[in-house]
């Protein structure tokens, strides 16, 4: 992806200053483990890479927002969002992963934390097992409408993650179904969310509109990699103006009603801002 790349734990530490002095509202992290397992062990290791990168900059970047992205598809080899048992990712063993993962994170220092498997249950496990492990201040940002999307493509090049086989269709949502969103949503904040994020963003702009009427909690939107990728792509062709094209979109995604707005863009939008 234009203007990005795998980071080590020393970089991220600088992006996040750098984010921190843009007067961001926050960073989200996601993990890259050294190896890949059937167990997704990197996802929930006291001494994995996010947790590492957490520390790090909880201590040298203080202030800072810190939300991480909660689910196993960069942890495993087969690349699939959970646990597979004959072919199928089990969704209630997949549970377990997902709590572990997250007390991990929040005994690092994340502030939030965002899963995006789109299992169900995963917020009601992920708070039940916060509130038991103390962390009862850590909010939860679920991914509540999280679509079967072909924009998900330069990132799962770029974090690694695609499934070696099949594809996620049995977790994530279908595109022609809003009712089912809205339904994903309202089970997730009886579950105990504090939040709800709606992704992709731009093609579900009646979602994020949708939610921000009917829920009485903060809407987020991913503008996710491809989004960002094919404006790059027309930007480096010379077909559309970068700053005019960023700005336009993003406040789109405002207007429809995200309060928060998880981009590719935000320092570049930032300093546009100030
Ligand atoms: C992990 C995850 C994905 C993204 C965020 N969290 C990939 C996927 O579901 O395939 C996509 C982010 C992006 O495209 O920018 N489940
Ligand atoms: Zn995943």
């Amino acid at each position: 992806m234009p203007g990005h790349a795998q980071l080590s734990i020393d970089n991220v530490v600088r992006e996040c200053e750098e984010a921190r002095s843009l007067g961001l509202g926050g960073v989200i992290l996601f993990g890259l483990p050294e190896s890949k397992d059937e167990q997704a062990s990197g996802a929930y290791a006291a001494d994995g890479i996010v947790q590492r990168a957490l520390r790090a900059v909880r201590a040298e970047v203080p202030g800072l927002l810190l939300i991480t992205d909660v689910c196993n598809c960069e942890y495993t080899s087969h690349g699939h969002c959970g646990v597979m048992v004959d072919g199928d990712v089990d969704n209630d063993r997949t549970l377990q992963w997902l709590a572990r993962t997250a007390v991990s994170h929040a005994e690092a220092g994340a502030g939030v934390v965002a899963p995006s498997d789109m299992m169900d249950g995963r917020v009601a496990a992920i708070r039940t097992a916060l509130d038991q492990a103390g962390f009862v201040k850590t909010a939860i940002l679920a991914y509540a409408a999280k679509f079967a999307s072909a924009f998900y493509g330069p990132f799962r090049e770029a974090a690694d993650s695609a499934p070696q086989f099949g594809d996620r269709r049995t977790y994530q949502m279908d595109p022609a179904n809003g009712r089912e969103a809205l339904k994903e949503m309202q089970f997730d904040l009886e579950e105990g969310a504090d939040m709800l994020m709606v992704k992709p963003a731009m093609p579900y702009l009646d979602l994020i509109r949708q939610a921000r009427d009917r829920f009485d909690v903060p809407i987020a939107a991913y503008q996710v990699s491809g989004e960002y990728s094919m404006i790059m792509a027309a930007v480096e062709r010379g077909w559309m103006d970068y700053e005019r094209t960023m700005m336009e979109t993003l406040t789109s995604i405002h207007r429809a009603g995200a309060g928060m707005i998880l981009n590719y863009f935000a320092k570049d939008a930032a300093k546009l801002l100030s």
